[in-house]
């Protein structure tokens, strides 16, 4: 072996997960913005793996898909368990990565989303140091519910896995319990698991038990347990309780981190931030926003009740007011947001904007300091600096078969309830008057009017 010892992970993502009752395999759901799998192969990577294996069967290709997309897929490798005879049997199935493998195997659960890479290599940095041919996580738990049990001799070594459905009601009481989470030194991986597979699987659930390594391990070598500090990181997902316990368990390690660095969460439980988020100092958080995927928000900026952020910048000073939804939006220093704004996809704002009620807005740019302050849909659309948008304006972007452009020019006033009848130009400092439906361009500096007259008659009621 040499200095370093080198380390490869599997993660075992075969089984159905029958217990979640789902169309979708238990991996591949979400936790803050990224299914199971990938926050397990973070850790794997994060913690020095050179390589991850992960061990598929249901919806195979629903997985790679996912995995295959990500920025460490040239580190994956992959291995197919098309029946699920249990978790060595998963394990046997990628016995080719065995042969002149790195010097340790760690076998990681595809629904144990919550073991960080930090965790995970002290771990490890523990496992190789205690120099056993088989090292595992345990934890002790209040509940030990249906993990399975460990088992320790009388000099407190431990000497095997008892799974739930074999242990007598004596073993049952044991509150220490197998994670799912092993390094074992991989000659003798490979070893050992022949030995499993050449015997018949006779235990209570007919199925080929990784937790028999423990045992063999404990003949060949010893075998290190190693408790890990917090439980919950190591609970495993089996139903969607488990799935909303975990969910909780990352979303407040998340916003703890975020707190430590200066962002304020009002009601931390009630505000979800997606690992990938990046926040600056002196934001405000209030209950009920959830920002997601590669979003960011710049210091200083208050994000108020029920707004959903999806992968969108937004600047420094910036005010989102209640109820804003921003999907692909890019908003800059100083603008005021909402309440109820809309920002679709290839919404640019300008600095020192505002994007009041009811407004949406899509494809345009607000140069700085334009205005669009009530019920108004810009679509397809560049408003430049300064102009004001009155209420109830309409860019009228689609005629059935195309998208045009509205270009309305710096300092240009539209007044309320206008429809532009795209495609059509603004031009600098021009006016609309109120009402109007402009289907002309308007030089700069001019005042388009495009309405029916009001008649007034005298008297009208008179006669009644
Ligand atoms: C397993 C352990 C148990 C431990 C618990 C920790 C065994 C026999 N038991 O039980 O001691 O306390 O994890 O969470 O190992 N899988 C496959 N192929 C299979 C079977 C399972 O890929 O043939 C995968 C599953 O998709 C899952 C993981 O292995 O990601 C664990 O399987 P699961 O059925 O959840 O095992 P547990 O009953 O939780
Ligand atoms: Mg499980």
């Amino acid at each position: 072996m040499t200095d370093t010892p080198t380390i490869q992970s599997l993660i075992l993502a075969a089984g159905l997960g029958t217990r979640m009752r789902s169309q979708t395999i238990k991996v591949l759901h979400d936790i803050l913005g990224q299914p199971m799998i990938g926050h397990v192969v973070d850790a794997a990577l994060a913690s020095g793996s050179r390589r991850v294996i992960s061990i598929l069967g249901h919806q195979r290709q629903q997985v790679r898909a996912w995995l295959d997309e990500q920025p460490y897929a040239e580190q994956l490798a992959y291995a197919f368990q098309d029946e699920q005879e249990g978790t060595a049997h998963a394990v046997w199935s990628a016995r080719q990565y065995f042969e002149d493998g790195p010097d340790y195997t760690a076998i990681l659960c595809g629904d144990v989303p919550n073991m960080d890479g930090q965790t995970l290599d002290a771990f490890f940095q523990a496992a190789i140091e205690s120099k056993k041919v088989v090292s595992l996580v345990t934890a002790r738990l209040d509940d030990p519910s249906r993990y399975g049990r460990i088992i320790r001799g009388e000099s407190g070594h431990v000497e095997a896995i008892v799974e739930y459905a074999d242990a007598t009601d004596e073993q049952r009481a044991i509150d220490e319990i197998n994670a799912g989470i092993y390094l074992v030194r991989t000659d003798f991986l490979a070893d050992a698991l022949r030995t499993i597979m050449e015997r018949p699987a006779d235990n209570a659930q007919g199925e080929y038990y990784l937790t028999d390594l423990i045992a063999l391990g404990a003949r060949e070598g010893g075998v290190f347990g190693w408790t890990v500090d917090d439980p919950r990181k190591i609970q495993g997902v089996n139903t969607r309780v488990d799935l909303a316990a975990a969910t909780e368990f990352a979303r407040r390690r998340i916003n703890e981190r975020w707190m430590l660095d200066g962002v304020t969460f009002i009601d931390p439980k009630a505000t979800t931030v997606e690992t990938t988020v990046e926040l600056g100092q002196d934001i405000v958080l209030y209950p009920g926003v959830h920002l997601a995927g590669t979003t960011s928000i710049g210091s200083g900026t208050t994000v108020e009740s029920g707004c959903v952020v999806r992968d969108s910048a937004v600047g420094e000073e910036v005010t989102v007011r209640s109820h804003c939804y921003l999907q692909q939006a890019r908003v800059d220093r100083g603008t005021a947001l909402g309440p109820f704004a809309h920002l679709r996809p290839g919404s640019d704002i300008g600095k020192n904007c505002k994007v009041g009620n009811f407004v949406e807005v899509k494809k345009t740019r607000l140069d700085d300091g334009a205005k669009a302050s009530h019920l108004t849909y810009l679509g397809d659309a560049h408003v430049g600096e300064g102009a004001n948008v009155g209420a109830g304006t309409i860019t009228c972007n689609y005629d059935g078969q195309n998208k045009s452009r509205t270009q309305i020019g710096a300092g240009a006033f539209i007044g309320s309830n206008t429809a532009l009848v795209a495609p059509v130009t603004v031009g600098e400092c021009a006016y609309v008057g109120a009402g109007s439906v402009i289907t002309d361009d308007l030089p700069p500096r001019s005042l388009g009017i495009a309405r029916g007259r009001q008649r007034t008659i005298e008297g009208w009621a008179d006669e009644e």
